[in-house]
C-alpha cells in the first residue's frame, strides 16, 4: 500500500479500535497528522483533554509550545508528522499502562514504516522508552541515537517544560540542535528496507 493510503488506513482503524480499555473513555481517537513525506516525526505520549475533543494531536498548551519551538527552527507543524504512543486519551491524563502501550504499538509501527522518517523526536519518557528502554531522559535528552537505521532524538515533553520552568532552557537548546541533526540524517543513504531490517533485529540498538 502506498504511504498515504496506509496512513489513512491506520487512522480509520484507530477511529474504531477496541484493542485496549482506553476506547471506553475516548471522545475522539487521535491517530496523528502530517504529510506522509515528512522527514521528521514527533511522538508524544497520548491525547489530553483538547486532543480528545478535537481528534488532533498537540492542540492544547503543549501543542502551542511545540509550534513555537518548531518556529524557532523554521519548521511549520504542517511539515512534520505528529503523533503519540497511545491514540486514545488516558482518563484524567494518567500515564498510559503497559498493556495499553503494547495494544497500540502496531499503529505507531505502521505509521513509522509508511513515513520512513529520517529523524524521530520522542517527546517525554513513554515514547523514548519505545526506542531506548533503559535510559533516563535527564541523562540523554537532546542526544541522537542511531536505532534501526534512523536517528532518534529523545527530548523532554513540552508539557513538562511548561510545568517545570527549569526544563525550558534545555528543551529550547535541544530543539536548536535539530536542524543540524536533520541535515546529517538526510545526507545519509536512504533506508530502503527498514521493515525487513526491523523484523530481523527487533531488539538491537547501537548507541553513539
Ligand atoms: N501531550 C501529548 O503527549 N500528546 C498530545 O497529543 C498532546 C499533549
Ligand atoms: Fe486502540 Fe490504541 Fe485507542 Fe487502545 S489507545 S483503543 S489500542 S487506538
Amino acid at each position: 500500500m502506498n504511504p498515504i493510503d496506509e496512513l489513512k488506513e491506520v487512522a480509520q482503524e484507530v477511529s474504531i479500535c477496541t484493542r485496549c480499555e482506553l476506547y471506553h473513555s475516548r471522545k475522539n481517537a487521535v491517530p496523528g497528522e502530517g504529510p506522509a513525506s515528512a522527514k521528521i516525526m514527533f511522538i508524544g505520549e497520548g491525547p489530553g483533554f483538547h486532543e480528545n475533543e478535537m481528534g488532533r494531536p498537540f492542540v492544547g498548551a503543549a501543542g502551542k509550545f511545540l509550534e513555537e519551538l518548531l518556529a524557532t527552527i523554521n519548521l511549520k507543524r504542517s511539515e512534520v508528522f505528529i503523533t503519540n504512543v497511545v491514540k486514545c486519551r488516558p482518563p484524567g491524563n494518567r500515564d498510559p499502562l503497559p498493556d495499553e502501550l503494547s495494544a497500540c504499538s502496531s499503529y505507531l509501527e505502521r505509521q513509522i514504516q509508511a513515513i520512513n522518517p529520517r529523524v524521530i523526536v520522542t517527546l517525554g519518557r513513554f515514547s523514548m522508552a519505545r526506542f531506548l528502554p533503559n535510559v533516563r531522559i535527564s541523562d540523554v535528552h537532546g542526544q541522537s541515537f542511531q536505532i534501526r537505521g534512523r536517528l532518534v532524538v529523545p527530548m523532554f515533553h513540552p508539557a513538562a517544560a511548561l510545568h517545570q520552568a527549569s526544563l525550558k532552557p534545555a528543551v529550547e537548546r535541544d530543539f536548536s540542535r535539530l536542524p543540524e541533526l536533520i541535515a546529517k540524517a538526510t545526507e545519509a543513504p536512504e533506508i530502503k528496507d527498514a521493515a525487513v531490517e526491523e523484523k530481523k533485529e527487533p531488539k538491537q540498538l547501537s548507541l553513539f
